[in-house]
C-alpha cells in the first residue's frame, strides 16, 4: 500500500468510527427497535464477510491451486450445493430471524402519542398533555426514557420519511395517510432525527432534535409546554415583539398568550428552548436568529419563510432578543 493509500485508508476508518459515535447513527443504537436493528446487520453483515471470503478462497484455489479442468461431476456438485443449497438455506434462516423480529417492532405503545406532521421542510410535532390540551411544538422531540412512544406520522404536502436512526427504523410521511410508528428510547441522550426521503430543495436541512429524558423531566417539560409564551422581560425584547408584531410575523407564525396566531409556520411559543432553529439548520443562540431572519433564502434556500433583509440589524437584533427569552 503506497502512502497516500495508507492515509486514505485510515482517514476513512477514523470517519467511519467517528460516525458510529455520532447523535444520528444506526451502529449506536439507543432504542429498542434500533438495537434490534443493528442485530440483524451484525449478522448480516457477518454473513456476507463469510460468504465473501468463500467466494474469494474458491476463486484464488481455482485459479493458483488447481487451475486443471474439473471433472463435470465436481462442478455440478458445486453448483448444487453452493449455487442452490448453501443460499436456501442461509436466506431462508436470515427470512426466519428478521420476520422473529417484527413483532417486538411492531408491538403497541404505552400510551404517549406524538403526532408529527412533514411539511416542506419542517416538522410540526403536537403532543397531548395529561389534561387534554394541544401542545403544539416544532422540529424537537421529547420522549421519557423506556416508555414505548406512538407517532402518528402524516405529511402535508410531499412525501417526507421520518427517520431518527438512533431509534429505530424509518417510516415514510405520505400526504392523505397516517403511519405509525412505536419507539421506546432506551437511554437518555439528545439524537438527531432526519427526513430520509427526497423532498424538494431543502431536504438535507430538515432534521430534528430527540432529546430523551427520565419521566419526572419529561413531565415537567410538557406542563411548561402547554403555558403560553413568558412576557419578554428586557426592554430589547419588548422592542422585538413590537417589530415582530408589525411586520407581520404573527400571520404564519403562532404564539400562545400573544396576538401571532398564525397556522402556516412553527408555533414559537417556546422557541427559545428548543436546541435548533430552521429544522437542525442553526443552533439556538441570538446570533443564529439574526442570520435567519434576514437571510433565510441563503440559510436555507428554498424555505417559505421570506428573509427580512430589509430591517436593520438593529431590529433584527431585537426580534432575536424577544425569541430567546421565549423559553
Ligand atoms: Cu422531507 Cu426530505
Amino acid at each position: 500500500m503506497n502512502k497516500n493509500a495508507r492515509l486514505t485508508s485510515s482517514l476513512y476508518c477514523s470517519l467511519l468510527l467517528t460516525a458510529c459515535e455520532t447523535p444520528q447513527s444506526t451502529l449506536a443504537p439507543a432504542g429498542a427497535s434500533a438495537e434490534q436493528i443493528a442485530n440483524l446487520f451484525w449478522w448480516m453483515a457477518g454473513g456476507a464477510a463469510i460468504i465473501w471470503l468463500a467466494v474469494i478462497g474458491l476463486a484464488v484455489y481455482a485459479v493458483h491451486v488447481n487451475p486443471s479442468p474439473h471433472s463435470e461431476k465436481g462442478s455440478r456438485r458445486l453448483i448444487v450445493y453452493g449455487g442452490i443449497a448453501v443460499p436456501v438455506v442461509v436466506l431462508a434462516g436470515l427470512l426466519g430471524y428478521g420476520l422473529s423480529l417484527m413483532p417486538k417492532l411492531m408491538a403497541p405503545g404505552d400510551g404517549l402519542t406524538i403526532s408529527v406532521t412533514g411539511e416542506q421542510w419542517w416538522w410540526r410535532v403536537r403532543y397531548q398533555s395529561p389534561d387534554h390540551r394541544q401542545v403544539e411544538t416544532a422540529n424537537e422531540i421529547r420522549l421519557p426514557v423506556n416508555e414505548r412512544a406512538e407517532f402518528k406520522l402524516a405529511s402535508a404536502d410531499v412525501i417526507h420519511s421520518f427517520w431518527i436512526p438512533s431509534l429505530g427504523g424509518k417510516i415514510d410521511m405520505i400526504p392523505g395517510r397516517e403511519n405509525r410508528l412505536v419507539l421506546e428510547p432506551t437511554r437518555t441522550g439528545i439524537f438527531r432525527g432526519m427526513c430520509a426521503e427526497f423532498c424538494g430543495i431543502a431536504h438535507a436541512l430538515m432534521a430534528f432534535d430527540v432529546v430523551v429524558m427520565e419521566r419526572s423531566a419529561f413531565d415537567q417539560w410538557l406542563k411548561a409546554q402547554t403555558a403560553p409564551a413568558k412576557r419578554p422581560v428586557s426592554d430589547k425584547a419588548r422592542i422585538g415583539e413590537q417589530i415582530f408584531i408589525n411586520n407581520g410575523c404573527g400571520a404564519c407564525h403562532h404564539i400562545a398568550g400573544t396576538q401571532a396566531d398564525g397556522v402556516i409556520g412553527p408555533d414559537l411559543t417556546h422557541v427559545g428552548s428548543r436546541l435548533t432553529i430552521g429544522a437542525g439548520t442553526l443552533p439556538t443562540t441570538i446570533e443564529a436568529f439574526e442570520k435567519w431572519t434576514g437571510h433565510t433564502d441563503t440559510v436555507k434556500p428554498g424555505v417559505l419563510m421570506p428573509a427580512y433583509g430589509m430591517l436593520s440589524s438593529d431590529k433584527l437584533s431585537a426580534i432575536a432578543t424577544y425569541l430567546m427569552e421565549l423559553k
